[in-house]
């Protein structure tokens, strides 16, 4: 028996941050040696919200980059481009077709943002998981690697799934397999640097809320020495009261690899004013050979072009017989 596929993605909207490397990438890092994946940039999802056309190439660019920086290694996965996939926007469009309206209409994250643009609400925002069911349903994939946040999204991917397989399919003939969820039930949910109870984020307006991986040395300096403290003496784990301490302390922990106990022994008589030069400084050093790596990949010349060239070839290898068995099921006229 083969290994079984796990497919993940990341809009390629804005940097990257500590978050998106702690909560996503690094899992897919520390799996993909059991698994064949398909990870992807959603740059057809990135434009559901107003985006800068000026920027969506190079940011599809940096984030396949720093997939590759971060460790994802290409003799177990498949990295490409959603828009490079044209069955994408086309099982999209069919699945449209047989998902109830209320369906979207209850998404959370679609409620949230919408909230957020106000009147513009693109109806591509609405469509948004259908999209993503179709990412998902063409790689016929095992799991779904996730942040707990898309965990909606990924039980609409299944009942679309069931829903066409109900209509078009039969019990012993499914058109399409249902995938799997794969939540991390204790991952590292990253907390801004400004609020700890919220979550490190793309769209935060402060940039002094997040570490970008691509950050300067300066930059972590600065934002780890103007983060949000509190006053009480000492430091500790898994107070509710002190959120942006358990933050930096399960920070410091991560990125310098040591274990929960030893960080509470080491930290538990610290003030910021010792601690904060100690992150900063693991902050660094634990970044800097993903930095580095990222610029080899950049300025190598045609070799970032060719692993997404590549990318393409494997992954439409895979998704547009998903696509032609859909459109059969549903009757279509297929070219001779
Ligand atoms: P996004 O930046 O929302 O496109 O998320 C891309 C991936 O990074 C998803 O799998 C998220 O669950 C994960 N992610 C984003 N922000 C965080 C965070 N602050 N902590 C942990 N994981 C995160
Ligand atoms: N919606 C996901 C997010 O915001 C990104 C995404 C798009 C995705 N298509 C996907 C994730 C398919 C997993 C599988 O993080």
């Amino acid at each position: 028996m083969g290994k079984q596929r796990i497919l993940s993605g990341i809009q390629p909207t804005g940097e990257l941050h500590l978050g998106n490397y702690l909560g996503a990438i690094r899992n897919w890092v520390e799996i993909q040696q059991s698994y064949d994946s398909y990870l992807f940039m959603a740059d057809l999802h990135a434009i559901t919200v107003p985006h800068d056309p000026n920027v969506l190439a190079e940011n599809s660019r940096r984030v396949a980059a720093l997939y590759l920086a971060c460790g994802i290694d290409l003799n177990h996965a498949t990295i490409f481009v959603q828009s490079h996939v044209a069955a994408h926007a086309e099982l999209a469009w069919l699945f449209m077709c047989i998902t109830p309206l209320n369906w979207l209409e209850d998404m959370i994250q679609f409620k949230e943002k919408a909230v957020k643009q106000g009147e513009n609400v693109g109806a591509g925002l609405l469509c948004y998981p259908v999209l993503q069911a179709a990412d998902i349903l063409l790689y016929e994939p095992d799991k779904v690697p996730v942040g707990e946040d898309q965990k909606q999204h990924l039980e609409l991917t299944r009942d679309i799934a069931a829903r066409l397989n109900y209509q078009f399919g039969s019990e012993e003939q499914p058109v399409l397999k249902l995938p799997d969820p794969m939540i991390r039930k204790e991952g590292a949910r990253v907390m801004s640097l400004t609020d700890g109870t919220k979550k490190m984020s793309k769209s935060d307006p402060s940039d002094l809320s997040r570490i970008n991986l691509l950050d300067t040395p300066d930059q972590i300096a600065h934002k780890i020495k103007r983060c949000k403290t509190d006053s009480p003496r000492g430091l500790w784990f898994d107070d509710a009261d002190r959120p942006e301490c358990n933050n930096l302390l399960t920070l410091y922990m991560i990125l310098s690899g040591q274990t929960k106990e030893v960080v509470a022994t080491e930290c538990q008589d610290m003030g910021w004013g010792q601690f904060k030069p100690l992150l900063t400084e693991t902050m660094i050093g634990a970044l800097k050979p993903i930095q580095d790596k990222y610029h080899e990949i950049m300025d190598e010349p045609g070799y970032l072009d060719s692993v997404l060239k590549q990318g393409k070839e494997k992954a439409e290898a895979i998704a547009n017989p998903t696509l032609a068995k859909v459109k059969k099921a549903l009757g279509y006229l297929l070219p001779s």
